[in-house]
């Protein structure tokens, strides 16, 4: 029989918390995103990204981020980035005792400016202190790279373009790069494209490398199953399927944890992560959002239930 190049086992990294969250219209109070943060912890995630330390006038359904981390029971096994984007943000995370962090910027420039109100130059010349901060302290950083397969704003992205942020952020202490489909417009030869850039002719290492997925038109399965083909390890997901961007319009959500999980577990890859504890977190924050998750995992839960 035909022998697939596939990884034995893949760490999910688990962004329904701050990526799937910054995006709900409703206010969740912050027991209940405690509350959703520890079941996915206690889903086995390695990984649960949990708040953001940016201005609560940009995101404010993020605005708790302090008392999300004070509150919040952490399993020594498990580790909880957040985002920060610039010096009073890491200020703020230490505070809370975070240990671990992450950047972002995007590979345009028009979604920059949308994003965090500066140029892609400006954007990683803010990190910079960040970074050294974390490094300081010994505090791991990961850095995101928005709009890597396409621009809400501007269409087509030059994967050139992604391999001089990338390049960049690594050149600044970042440990790990996730490539963000912000607006879920990526097809799987786009991912090969990309891949092939940054790890042939750009040297980064596929270790480095995170692949992130919106599921907006249906194809990021199979990305992340020629991401893994590939080479790359580490998958961002979202519980339900909860989020996109607030500054992307159209983006729907991350592709789902659920969802990410079942084919992996399917094909006989391991990620420790319990799927039905998964669906258990989802269904404990559902009630909470104005929408029904979009996991179709979970949807087909749902129906076997009733
Ligand atoms: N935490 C709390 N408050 C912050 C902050 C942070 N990390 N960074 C800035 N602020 C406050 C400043 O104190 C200032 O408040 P004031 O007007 O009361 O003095 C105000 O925000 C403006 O600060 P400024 O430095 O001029 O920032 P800005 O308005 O240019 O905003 C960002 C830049 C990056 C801080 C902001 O756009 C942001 O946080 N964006 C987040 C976007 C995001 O999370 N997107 C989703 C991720 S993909
Ligand atoms: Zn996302």
């Amino acid at each position: 029989m035909m022998k697939l190049a596939l990884p034995q086992a893949v760490r999910v990294v688990e962004v329904g918390p701050r990526d799937g969250l910054q995006n709900e219209k409703v206010h969740i109070p912050t027991e209940q995103k405690i509350r959703f943060i520890e079941l996915l912890a206690e889903a086995g995630l390695p990984v649960v990204e949990a708040t953001s330390f940016v201005s609560p006038r940009a995101i404010p359904q993020l605005g708790d981020a302090g008392v999300v981390m004070a509150g919040l029971k952490r399993l020594s096994g498990t580790d909880y980035p957040v985002l920060v984007p610039n010096v009073k943000g890491m200020e703020r995370a230490l505070q809370a005792g975070v240990r671990s962090i992450a950047v972002f910027t995007a590979a345009s420039e028009s979604f920059t400016r949308h994003n965090i109100n500066a140029s892609i130059a400006q954007s990683l010349e803010n990190f910079r202190p960040v970074l050294e901060m974390a490094q300081r302290e010994g505090i791991a950083a990961r850095g995101y790279i928005s709009t890597v397969f396409g621009c809400p704003y501007e269409g087509a992205v030059n994967p050139r373009k992604v391999l001089e942020v990338a390049r960049a952020l690594l050149d600044m202490g970042v440990g790990e790069l996730s490539l963000g489909d912000t607006i879920g417009v990526a097809t799987p030869n786009q991912v090969v494209e990309v891949l092939d850039l940054l790890c042939g002719e750009g040297q980064i290492e596929m270790a480095r490398l995170a692949v992130h997925f919106h599921d907006t038109r249906g194809t990021a399965l199979a990305n992340v199953l020629m991401a893994l083909q590939m080479g790359v390890r580490t998958v961002d997901a979202a519980a339900g399927g909860l989020g996109g961007c607030p500054y992307a319009p159209g983006a729907s959500g991350n592709l789902a944890t659920e969802d990410l999980v079942y084919m992996l577990n399917g094909m006989g890859i391991a990620t420790g992560v319990d799927l039905e504890k998964v669906v258990a977190a989802t269904r404990f924050i559902a009630p909470l959002l104005d929408h029904a998750p979009a996991s179709k995992y979970y949807q087909a839960w749902q129906a076997s239930c009733m």
